[in-house]
């Protein structure tokens, strides 16, 4: 069978794009660092929340040394701040660590997410939404609630300090 040399070139073609496409599908799912927030973070009360007796560190929300090279973010959202990040209370972390963001709601379905990172979450009443990341770059982060919850919806939002790992002074937690 004779196949033209114009044919070839074609069939070539078609399945480099194919084999292309499966790449970056594939490097997209796995390669990029990026999973899904799964049901990890277990369930609470937001009215515990709201009350501030749930018998966890949401009742004191900040970060938390967990240990050498591990820090635990707790947030609460509610209409219309993130505490902490909002304000005057930006979320300091190491740089070159394992940084766990916990994250809740004391009210209504709010959103986290860190900009210029691939942080995003929802942030469901009941629900603990649970991220990891490690920041390799310092600097201030923006913190942005990309989920309509109320009038001052758009005014939601904070910061995040990453400072360099030798900077870092852990936070006082009071409790
Ligand atoms: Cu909170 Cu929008």
């Amino acid at each position: 069978m004779q196949v033209h040399n114009f044919e070839k070139i074609w069939l070539g073609a078609a399945i480099l794009l194919i084999v292309g496409f499966i790449a970056t599908i594939s490097y997209g799912t796995v390669g990029a660092g990026i999973s899904m927030v799964d049901d990890s973070g277990g369930q609470i009360s937001a009215q515990a929340v709201q009350n501030g007796n749930t018998g966890t560190q949401f009742d004191d929300p900040g970060v938390v040394q967990a240990s050498e090279d591990r820090v635990v973010v707790y947030v609460v959202a509610q209409q219309f701040q993130f505490r902490p990040g909002s304000g005057d209370t930006p979320i300091r972390v190491p740089a070159d660590t394992r940084v766990t963001f916990k994250v809740t709601s004391a009210d209504v379905v709010h959103g986290f997410s860190i900009a210029e990172t691939n942080i995003n979450t929802m942030v469901i009443p009941g629900q603990v939404a649970e991220v990891t990341a490690v920041f390799d770059e310092t600097g201030t982060y923006g913190l942005v609630c990309h989920e309509y919850c109320g009038a001052a919806h758009h005014t939601m939002g904070g910061s995040v300090e990453v400072v360099p790992k030798d900077q870092y002074e852990p936070q006082e937690v009071s409790n």
